[in-house]
């Protein structure tokens, strides 16, 4: 993120408005990806482009709300130093996207980074999906993009449904099709599919799976938002972010978990109309049984599958109001499947980041903002895991932040107030704001270890 990226190697370009100086009575993080002021909601559109990292995001450059919805950018070449980029897409007061660009993904085709991306006209119904292109494809940093003025997919003429945005591809069965989030009149949750071997020519194929409700086994809730289907381990998962109508309807949403559900894709009758592949639901976990992890977007490299959520605010929106600046990306994770169930851990690239040894032992206090845990055995590769407290210990006591129960090996990242801890694949991630005169504390009942966690040089 700018206050820590190198420009040394690049000649000077324009600034995105969000990365403006952080306030300075606000200092955390540091190290996730976040503009120094504005509102960051879902990633969008990440991608790879001649071994440079493109990561970009729901951003409202002007307040920490969510409002008039940006696409803010960062390019990286290590997934830990990120470079914020100019603003990708900005709302176009005439367009299809006057109200808002909201969430999406990005592929490339024949070398060149193409952005979908949700173009809301006006609420509650998106005018359908939008095209962008960069300026340059040759350019390292993608900096600048140009919006298609035109509609490629309008909303379905289907009466009984809403809500369809969030679209990301997928290739099966040797054709490219996008999916789309939706929600039926009955507030159920649909996942649709669409037959995209010409990206401006979308063919709906049919439902890829719906949900039952709020009694649904694999993915309670009124909708899914932000759906992803991609391949780990041999196994197909889709990732759905679950949105729950709150007591006043949507305007009071309740969101999270993320599931992530393994399955088999039927592919169907391609080219039918709505004959399309299809999912069906084997097992289903959360992505990440925290409070604070939300709409992650998964990018399919060749060798694994990397993947970045999006953690908000957990505080009052006065705070958030006096800070200028609300949410930020999580550390990149890798997904695996171990026995028919979806893992998480830290993207191995996040070890980079790990700096000189703070302390050691079954009780650690640490004054660094930014540092990680590891249980003593893991750092040796043999371990089974410790039971282990995280706490934030001040004048009026100590508040338990987390709490591992020992099943497996722990390993904890924390930077200023984001926390993200995994116990042998299960990722928990929770927000948590040192109060003045508060310190971390770590117990553990075996050895941990408590190194500094810092950019590279
Ligand atoms: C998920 C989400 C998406 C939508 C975007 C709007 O957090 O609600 O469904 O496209 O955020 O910012």
């Amino acid at each position: 993120m700018s206050p820590h990226a190198s420009d040394d190697d690049v000649a000077p370009r324009p600034t995105a408005p969000a990365a403006a100086p952080a306030p300075a009575l606000d200092p955390y993080p540091h190290l996730h990806l976040r503009p120094s002021s504005g509102w960051v909601n879902d990633p969008n559109g990440f991608l790879r482009h001649h071994g440079r990292w493109h990561l970009f995001y729901q951003l409202n450059p002007h307040s920490p709300r969510h409002a008039d919805i940006h696409w803010g950018h960062a390019s990286s070449t290590d997934l830990v130093r990120w470079e914020h980029e100019p603003v990708a897409l900005a709302p176009r007061p005439d367009g299809p996207d006057a109200n808002g660009c909201w969430s999406g993904t990005a592929v490339v085709v024949d070398d060149v980074p193409v952005l979908a991306y949700t173009a809301v006209r006006t609420r509650p119904e998106s005018a359908g999906v939008v095209l962008a292109t960069p300026d340059d494809p040759a350019d390292p940093h993608l900096a600048a993009w140009t919006a298609e003025d035109d509609v490629v997919c309008p909303m379905p003429a289907d009466a009984g449904l809403f809500e369809i945005r969030d679209p990301f591809f997928v290739t099966l069965g040797g054709h490219r099709w996008a999916l789309q989030a939706g929600r039926t009149v009955e507030d159920t949750p649909v996942v649709r599919v669409f037959l995209v071997d010409d990206l401006h020519d979308w063919q709906d194929a049919g439902t890829l799976l719906a949900g039952t409700g709020t009694d649904d086994p694999w993915a309670p809730g009124h909708m899914w938002e932000c759906p992803q289907l991609v391949r780990v381990d041999g196994a197909w998962v889709l990732v759905v972010s679950r949105w729950r109508l709150g007591p006043s309807g949507a305007s009071d949403a309740v969101l999270g978990p993320v599931a992530a559900i393994v399955g088999d894709v039927h592919l169907g009758a391609v080219g039918t109309p709505g004959g399309g592949p299809r999912f069906r639901p084997r097992t289903s976990v959360l992505l990440d049984d925290g409070p604070d992890f939300y709409a992650p977007q998964a990018l399919v490299e060749p060798d694994r599958v990397v993947l970045v959520g999006w953690t908000w605010e957990h505080r009052d929106a006065a705070e958030v109001d006096a800070a200028g600046w609300a949410g930020a990306l999580t550390f990149p994770r890798e997904l695996g499947v171990r026995d028919g169930h979806v893992l998480s851990w830290p993207a191995r690239e996040v070890e980079a980041l790990r700096g000189e040894r703070l302390g050691a032992g079954t009780d650690v206090r640490v004054a660094a903002a930014a540092f990680e845990v590891l249980d003593e055995e893991l750092a040796s590769a043999t371990g089974t895991g410790t039971e282990l407290v995280l706490a934030l210990d001040g004048p009026q006591g100590a508040r338990v932040v987390w709490r591992s129960a020992g099943t497996g090996p722990v390993r904890v990242l924390v930077d200023g107030s984001v926390v993200e801890a995994f116990v042998d694949g299960r990722a928990h991630t929770v927000r948590a704001y040192p109060r003045p005169g508060e310190t971390w504390h770590v117990r553990a009942a075996a050895p941990v270890v408590v190194h500094a966690l810092r950019l590279p040089g």
